[in-house]
C-alpha cells in the first residue's frame, strides 16, 4: 500500500498526454508572447488583495506592513522559480497538481489538487466579497444606496457585534436587519450576483480575449498609477508623513506600531495579494516560448506588483492613520472620502477600476478550477464526469458548475477574514510543496533554450543561511528565543480577560519553535544531500510565511486535509489510473 501511495506519473507519459483536455488536445495555437504572459500575471495578482485586503493587513501591521510585502515577494519569487522549473519540464498546462505528481507520487499530489480548491475556489469568495464592496460604494456614488444588511455577510456582522469592532457597515447591517423567524436576513447579493454572473460566463466559454485582458491590466496599472501620484502628492502637500511612524505607548512613535509581530499577523492579507503568478503556469501550451517566456513572465508581473504594494503601502499609510483601517474593505477608494483626501473623482475611478479589476480576477480562478479538476479526473483521482466537455459550448460544464457552487454556497454563510485566511494557508502550503518537488526530481541536461533553474549548491550556504537568520534573530531581540518557550500568559491582559485563550497565545510560539526545527533538520538533509540552493530557499521562506497563521487556520487547514484523505481513500486511490502499475 504504501508504494501505491506514492506512484508517479511519469513526464513523458504526461507530455504524451498533452495536456489537461481543455489545453492540449484542442491545439491552441501558440500565440502568447513574454508580454502576454506578464500581463495575463497582472491581471491574476492584482485584484481584492490590493483593492480590498490591503485594508486590514494595514491596520494589523501598520505602515511596517511594507517588510512583509517585501519578504513575501521574496517568498513567491523563489516559488515562481521551481514553478518555472516544473513548467519547462513539463510544459503542458500545468498546475501545482501536475507537477506533484510527477514529484511526490500521488498522495501529494492528491492534498495539492485538494488544497489548491482553496486557492481557487475559496480564493474567489473572498474576491467576490471584495467585489461586492467596490460595487456598493460605486453604486452610492450614483445615490444607489444598497441596504447594509444585502451587501454584508452575516457572520462579518454578528462578529462585528460580539467582538464590538469599529466596522460600522457591518454593526449597522446587524442592527438593521430585518429579522424572520428570529434569525437576523443579512445577505451579501451583490457577491452572489457576481458569482453567479461569471458561472455563466465561463460555462457559455466566454473567450477573454487577449486584447481585452490587455487592456484591463493596463486600465488597472494606470488607475493604480494615479492613486499612488495622486495620494503620494496630498501625503507630502498637506504634511502626513508622520503617519508613518504613528505614536505607541510610552510616548514614543513606530514605523511597526503592533511590532514585527503584528506585522506578521498581516500574513494572509499580504500573501493572497501574490497569489495568482502561478496560474501563469497553465498557459505553457498557449505561449510561442515556454521554456524562455513563462519563468520570465512570472517573476516580471511579481516585481511589477511588489513594486506596486510598496507604493500603494506607504500611500495609504501615509493618507490617513493606521487605526482608521479597521473592517475598511474598499482602502483604495477610502483614502479619498471627504473625512480623509477628500478627492470625490478619484473615489469613483477607483470604484470603477476596482470592479473591473476583481471581475478579471474572478474569470482567471473560476476558469482555472475546471481545469484542475478536468485533470484529477483524467488521471481517475474525481469521476469521469468532472471532463464532461458541453456539446454545444464546449466547456466542462459539469466542473464549471460544481465551481460555482463551491464559490456560491458559503458566501451565504462565511465571511471574508475566514475565506481570506483558509485560501492563503493553503496555497502556501501548495508552494511549499510545489518547492520541495524540485529538491525530489531528477537533475537535467542543460537543453538550449530552455529554462534551466540554475543549480546552486546548498550544502554549505543553505545551512550558513539559516546560522545567520538564528544570530540576526537573536541579535535583534535577545528574548527572541527564550521567549518562544515561555508559555505562562498569567500577565497578559487578554489571557487575564478572558479574550484570548492559552492555544490563541501559544500559537505563534509554537510555529516557531516548529518552524526553527524544521530549518535546522533541512539545513542537516540539504548538507547531506547537497541540495539545490533556490528551491531550499523557497521551502524555508514558504515555512517561515506559515509561522503567521493563527491556530483556527491551522485547525480549519488540518480538518480539510483530513476531508481530503477521507474522499481519497474512499475514491481516488481505487480509481486512479495507476492502480496496478
Ligand atoms: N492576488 C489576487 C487578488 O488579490 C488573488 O485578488
Amino acid at each position: 500500500m504504501s508504494n501505491s501511495l506514492f506512484r508517479r506519473k511519469n513526464i513523458t507519459n504526461i507530455l504524451a498526454e498533452g495536456g489537461d483536455g481543455v489545453h492540449g488536445e484542442g491545439g491552441l495555437k501558440r500565440v502568447l508572447t513574454l508580454k502576454d504572459l506578464t500581463f495575463f500575471g497582472i491581471a491574476a495578482i492584482l485584484g481584492a488583495g490590493s483593492f480590498s485586503s490591503l485594508g486590514a493587513a494595514i491596520f494589523d501591521g501598520g505602515p511596517g506592513v511594507v517588510v512583509l510585502f517585501v519578504i513575501t515577494a521574496i517568498a513567491c519569487g523563489f516559488t515562481a522559480l521551481c514553478y518555472s522549473e516544473f513548467a519547462s519540464r513539463i510544459p503542458v498546462a500545468g498546475s501545482a497538481y501536475t507537477y506533484a505528481y510527477a514529484s511526490f507520487g500521488e498522495l501529494f499530489a492528491w492534498i495539492i489538487g485538494w488544497a489548491l480548491i482553496m486557492e481557487y475556489s475559496i480564493g474567489n469568495i473572498y474576491v467576490a466579497y471584495s467585489w461586492s464592496d467596490y460595487f456598493t460604494s460605486l453604486m452610492s456614488k450614483f445615490d444607489i444606496h444598497i441596504p447594509a444588511y444585502f451587501c454584508t455577510s452575516y457572520m462579518e456582522a454578528k462578529d462585528a457585534i460580539a467582538n464590538s469592532s469599529g466596522n460600522k457597515e457591518a454593526i449597522l447591517a446587524w442592527n438593521t436587519a430585518p429579522v424572520i423567524a428570529g434569525l437576523r436576513f443579512i445577505i451579501d447579493i451583490p457577491a452572489l450576483i457576481i458569482n453567479l454572473a461569471i458561472t455563466y460566463l465561463v460555462f457559455r466559454g466566454v473567450k477573454e480575449s487577449k486584447n481585452f485582458s490587455n487592456l484591463m491590466v493596463w486600465l488597472k496599472l494606470g488607475v493604480v498609477l494615479i492613486i499612488i501620484l495622486v495620494g503620494g502628492y496630498f501625503v507630502f502637500s498637506n504634511g502626513l508623513t508622520f503617519n508613518w511612524t504613528p505614536p505607541i505607548s510610552g510616548g514614543s512613535h513606530s514605523f511597526m506600531p503592533k511590532g514585527f509581530s503584528g506585522v506578521m499577523m498581516a500574513v494572509s492579507g499580504v500573501f493572497f495579494a501574490y497569489i495568482g503568478f502561478d496560474a501563469v503556469s497553465v498557459l505553457a501550451e498557449e505561449s510561442k516560448n515556454p521554456q524562455r517566456d513563462l519563468p520570465r513572465g512570472m517573476m516580471l508581473s511579481l516585481i511589477i506588483c511588489t513594486i506596486i504594494y510598496i507604493l500603494l503601502t506607504l500611500v495609504l499609510t501615509g493618507a490617513v492613520n493606521y487605526q482608521k483601517f479597521e473592517g475598511i474593505g474598499d482602502p483604495l477608494a477610502f483614502i479619498f472620502e471627504p473625512e480623509n483626501l477628500n478627492v470625490g473623482w478619484m473615489q469613483f475611478l477607483v470604484a470603477i477600476t476596482a470592479v473591473v479589476a476583481m471581475t478579471s480576477v474572478l474569470l482567471v480562478f473560476q476558469m482555472g478550477q475546471p481545469r484542475i479538476w478536468m485533470s484529477m479526473s483524467r488521471d481517475g483521482l474525481l469521476p469521469t464526469v468532472f471532463q464532461k466537455i458541453h456539446p454545444k459550448y464546449k466547456t466542462p460544464s459539469f466542473s464549471t458548475i460544481i465551481t460555482g457552487l463551491v464559490v456560491g454556497i458559503p458566501i451565504i454563510f462565511t465571511d471574508k477574514t475566514f475565506v481570506l485566511d483558509f485560501t492563503s494557508i493553503a496555497t502556501l502550503f501548495a508552494f511549499l510543496l510545489v518547492c520541495g518537488g524540485v529538491l525530489l526530481i531528477p537533475k537535467k541536461e542543460k537543453i538550449p533554450g530552455r529554462f534551466q533553474m540554475p543549480y546552486i549548491n546548498g550544502r554549505f550556504i543553505f545551512p550558513l543561511i539559516v546560522a545567520v537568520a538564528f544570530v540576526t534573530a537573536y541579535l535583534l531581540s535577545k528574548t527572541y528565543f527564550t521567549e518562544m518557550f515561555q508559555f505562562d500568559f498569567s500577565s497578559n491582559e487578554d489571557f487575564v480577560n478572558g479574550k484570548s485563550g492559552f492555544w490563541d497565545l501559544a500559537t505563534p510560539k509554537v510555529s516557531l519553535i516548529i518552524f526553527w526545527g524544521f530549518a535546522i533538520l533541512l539545513a542537516l538533509i540539504a548538507f547531506v544531500k547537497k541540495y539545490s540552493l533556490i528551491p531550499l530557499m523557497g521551502v524555508i521562506t514558504c515555512a517561515y510565511l506559515l509561522t503567521g497563521m493563527s491556530k483556527s487556520n491551522w485547525l480549519w487547514f488540518i480538518g480539510w486535509l483530513c476531508l481530503g484523505l477521507v474522499v481519497y481513500f474512499i475514491y481516488g486511490y481505487n480509481n486512479s489510473k495507476l492502480r496496478g502499475k
